[in-house]
């Protein structure tokens, strides 16, 4: 009943605030990305152990690894491989969605 009633105001929001479904589609687009890590670092980066943990990590850090790994600045194993297949936008769009999960 809740969840209907939430559905409802979220496409009242969504029909009035075309800004709110932009925002919407980025997270949608995001978690989209995310999930291709996820089969390493877990799901939403609450990586189960052997890999580190990106739920919560610091924006900044996440950004500068990811160039690092896709420069090759930062020796990886298998990293540098997955971050060239993604562009700066795309690195900034995941380190939001990885910043804002708890940890
Ligand atoms: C095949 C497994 C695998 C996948 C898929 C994978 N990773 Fe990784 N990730 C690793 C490993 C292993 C490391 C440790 C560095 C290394 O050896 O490459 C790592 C390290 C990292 C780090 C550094 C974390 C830190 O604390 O320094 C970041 C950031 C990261 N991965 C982000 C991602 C993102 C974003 C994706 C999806 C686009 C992704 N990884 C997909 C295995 C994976």
């Amino acid at each position: 009943m809740i969840k209907k009633y939430l559905f409802v105001i979220t496409c009242a929001l969504g029909l009035a605030f075309p800004a709110i479904q932009a925002q919407a589609e980025v997270d949608k687009h995001a978690r989209n990305l995310a999930a291709s890590c996820a089969a390493c670092h877990g799901t939403s980066g609450h990586s189960a152990g052997g890999t580190p943990v990106l739920a919560g990590m610091d924006k900044a850090l996440f950004i500068g690894s990811m160039k690092d790994f896709k420069s090759g600045a930062r020796p990886a194993t298998v990293m540098h491989q997955h971050a060239k297949g993604y562009t700066d936008d795309e690195f900034s769009l995941l380190a939001d969605f990885f910043a804002v999960q708890k940890r």
